[in-house]
Formats: structure tokens, sequence, C-alpha cells
């Protein structure tokens, strides 16, 4: 196994989508995904995770971050911790532009902290400076859901603004069509189903150990 190291992503680069997850026919992995994880090359580059709200991004974030045994952060916490405000709050007081910019900002430092595990907000990677610095200096997961799985889990958690007012389902799946071709450009593609999250930490581990073959 190679390390991933910033010369080698950029080969490996180019656009190409594994799915992980996704395709039933697919042998499960033949390793122990614990021991899949040791034998992982420890991540040279943020390991980064974008896909709607409600994908699981920061749950599956942390415990992927731990079976790597690299630092994680949550660029939304990041945000508000920086701007001294919720998520809510920053919308309201100071608009969706504010915010953006702040995310912006936010995500660049974060990429430029080294080896790590970030969650991103949903609409990050939309922004095409972030999308290209972490296509360039990171590893891009999507992780993928259903639409009924988003709605059940963005109705456990409030404080997403872009939900106020708004009928769950058919906003997500119009964010869903506008968003998609942009989370396809990560360079991996994971299926987070409603199962145990551990299954989709599993997921990406096994995706990040054949991407390092
Ligand atoms: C947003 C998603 C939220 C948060 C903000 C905007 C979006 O993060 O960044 O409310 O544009 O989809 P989550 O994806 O963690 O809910």
């Amino acid at each position: 196994m190679s390390n991933l190291g910033r010369t080698d992503l950029r080969r490996r680069g180019g656009g190409e989508i594994r799915m992980a997850g996704l395709l039933p026919h697919q042998p499960p992995p033949c390793i122990a995904p614990a021991a899949m994880a040791d034998a992982l090359p420890r991540p040279q580059v943020p390991i980064v995770l974008v896909g709607l709200m409600g994908v699981g991004k920061s749950t599956v974030g942390r415990r992927l971050a731990e079976r790597l045994g690299l630092p994680f952060v949550d660029s939304d916490e990041e945000i508000e911790r920086a701007a001294v405000h919720t998520i809510p709050e920053i919308f309201d007081r100071f608009g969706e532009a504010s915010f953006r910019d702040g995310e912006r900002r936010v995500l660049r430092r974060l990429i430029e902290g080294g080896p790590r595990v970030i969650a991103t907000g949903g609409g990050a990677f939309m922004d095409a400076e972030t999308r290209a610095l972490i296509l360039e200096r990171c590893i891009a997961v999507w992780l993928e859901a259903d639409l009924m799985t988003l709605a059940a889990r963005v109705a456990l958690r409030g404080g997403r603004p872009l939900l106020t007012g708004r009928d769950p389902l058919p906003f997500l799946r119009e964010l869903a069509e506008s968003r998609g071709p942009f989370y396809a450009e990560a360079h991996l593609r994971v299926l987070s189903d409603s199962g145990p999250q551990e299954r989709t930490v599993d997921r990406i581990v096994a995706a990040l150990a054949e991407r390092a073959r």
C-alpha cells in the first residue's frame, strides 16, 4: 500500500468516483473493518465529508476520526466558535452570504491544519473556491442517503435555518437535484443508509483502503 501524499493524490485525481456500499452485488470486503483501519496507512491529507444535511457527516466523521487515529473537526462548530454566534443567529443577523464567507475562511484554515477528518456543512462544497481547495488538497468523501432517511434525520435536530418554514422532503429533493452534480466531484462516494453509522464508517475505511492500494 502506498502513502496518500499530495503528489500521489493529484496523480490519483481526475474525477474518478468510486462507489462504496451502493452496489448490492459487490462482495463485502473480506478483511474485517477494524483490521482494515489498522492496515490503512494513516492519511497524509484531510479527509473531508461532504453531502446533504442529515446525512450524518458529523456523527460518522467523529467515529471515522477515532478509527483512523486522526483529530476530528466540524466546520459548522468552528464557524460558530469563530463568530461567537450560532448558525441560525449568523443567518438571521448577518445573512447567508456572510455565513458562506465565514465558512470559506474557516474551511481553508481547517484544511491547512493538516491531516484530520473534517465534517462540512451541506452547502460548503457548493463554493467553487472551497471545492477546488478540497479536491486539490484533501480526500473528499460524498456521503449519500435516500431522501426519506435524510428527512427523518433532519427532524431529529433543529438549528438549520434553510429549513425554516419549509416542508423538509420537497426541499431536500430540490437540494439533492441542485447539489448532486457538485457532490459527484468528490473522490469517493459512500452510502450512509438508515442502518448503524458504524457500517458507514466501515464503508469509508474500505473505500480509503481501496484508493490507497
Ligand atoms: C447548510 C447545512 C448546515 C449548515 C447550514 C447550511 C446547507 O450543515 O452548514 O445550516 O447549506 O445545507 P449540516 O449539513 O451539518 O446540517
